[in-house]
């Protein structure tokens, strides 16, 4: 099915009597499809890491909602993103990550692109022994770019190349965390993945909410209690939630990560965790940020991938390492125990009974704030009283 105005109407009621989204949203590939176009290609998604491709001539192929995309660093270390097909016969070019310090040579006719994704040569092109043809215009059949952008640690993607600036779409949040919009440094070991058996919005909405901390995330809540949490909504872009009581994790001989530099007083004790629409959740913290980029695998699956940031590069070292380690195994203690809500959600959105469910007007506005998001997005008429 496709979702209509009438499936969605109730999502744009207000909070207190509000419906969340309907369970085709979650289930069916049909409605899948649709978002991929309404939610994904048509603004700015997350693809992955600057880090995945950290040295000049690191190329990683990266399949993005069924499309084969190519993240490539060239020579003076800028990276780029392209659809991963060659000119010629559409041949994908690059099947696995590596360096390719001279060009990206595809395997089928040989045609070679530069990493900045100029076509190079062409052999044979125009029979056995010319390499040049009059008809084939190396200058106009370069690589197709997708418009990109590198926030956080993050590499943004424009699939219809018509959303304007990354930097207006993410305006609001920017201005926010301009403390922490900076050169940010992570490692292999500060980098892992999760397989959850659940559709990426339910990754979302677990995320946006603090309500749920006292049962699922008892560890977390002996220190950062409910209490200690506020909503943030800013609809249309952005929703979560933050905590006044966030403390650095210490060492046992005492050291602790390096802050930020000129964090305002409110970082002293704070921390923020906010989903840019569609599909990044990020973390900032005094000494850290972390985010996760949740692909989509299907309407059932989602692989979460999370890489967490620190300031000064020194903290790579190896001196670090056992630090790093323990906050990179806490934080994945902590999303790990997200899954069993988020896969149970997924198997209960296969129940019939079930009408989108309704939300505490008290605790889950950010939830519904992304779920009024899609719905416009996906045609719903805005809601009249
Ligand atoms: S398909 Fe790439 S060179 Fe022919
Ligand atoms: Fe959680």
């Amino acid at each position: 099915m496709t979702l209509v105005e009438t499936d969605l109407a109730p999502v744009l009621a207000p909070l207190e009597t509000a419906r969340g989204l309907p369970n085709a949203a979650y289930t069916d590939p049909s409605v899948h499809a649709q978002e991929q176009a309404a939610l994904f290609a048509s603004g700015w998604a997350g693809l992955g890491f600057a880090a995945d491709v950290p040295e000049p001539g690191d190329v990683r192929p990266v399949d993005f909602l069924g499309q084969p995309l190519l993240m490539a660093r060239d020579r003076a270390g800028t990276l780029r993103v392209f659809h991963n097909v060659c000119r010629h016969r559409g041949m994908i070019l690059v099947a696995a990550a590596g360096n390719l310090p001279r060009a990206i040579r595809c395997p089928y006719h040989s045609w070679c692109y530069e990493l900045d994704g100029r076509l190079r040569t062409t052999p044979h092109v125009g029979g056995p022994g010319t390499n040049r043809h009059d008809a084939i215009d190396r200058g106009s059949l370069g690589l197709v770019e997708v418009a990109s952008h590198e926030w956080l640690g993050v590499v943004w993607i424009n699939l219809d190349g018509r959303a304007g600036p990354f930097e207006d779409h993410a305006a609001t949040l920017r201005g926010r965390w301009a403390e922490f919009d900076r050169p940010l440094h992570t490692a292999p070991d500060s980098m892992f993945e999760l397989e959850v058996a659940c559709n990426w919005k339910l990754a979302v909405e677990n995320y946006c909410e603090s309500y749920h901390l006292p049962w699922v995330h008892p560890g977390l809540n002996s220190y950062s209690r409910l209490e200690d949490h506020y909503n943030i909504e800013a609809p249309g872009a952005f929703s979560g939630q933050g905590t006044l009581v966030y403390r650095p994790m210490l060492s046992e001989d005492g050291r602790r990560f390096p802050d930020f530099p000129d964090l305002a007083r409110k970082w002293n004790e704070g921390a923020e965790y906010v989903a840019l629409y569609p599909n990044v959740l990020l973390g900032v913290h005094r000494d850290h940020t972390f985010a996760i980029v949740l692909c989509p695998e299907g309407t059932e699956r989602t692989r979460e991938r999370v890489a967490i940031f620190y300031t000064e590069e020194r903290v790579l070292g190896q001196d670090w390492h056992a630090m790093r380690a323990a906050n990179a195994r806490m934080w994945k203690e902590v999303f790990v125990e997200d899954i069993f809500v988020v896969e149970g959600m997924q198997r209960g959105r296969h129940a019939t009974g079930f009408d989108g469910g309704r939300f505490s007007p008290a605790m889950d506005g950010p939830t519904h704030c992304f779920h009024a998001w899609a719905a416009e997005r996906l045609g719903a008429r805005p809601y009249v009283t």
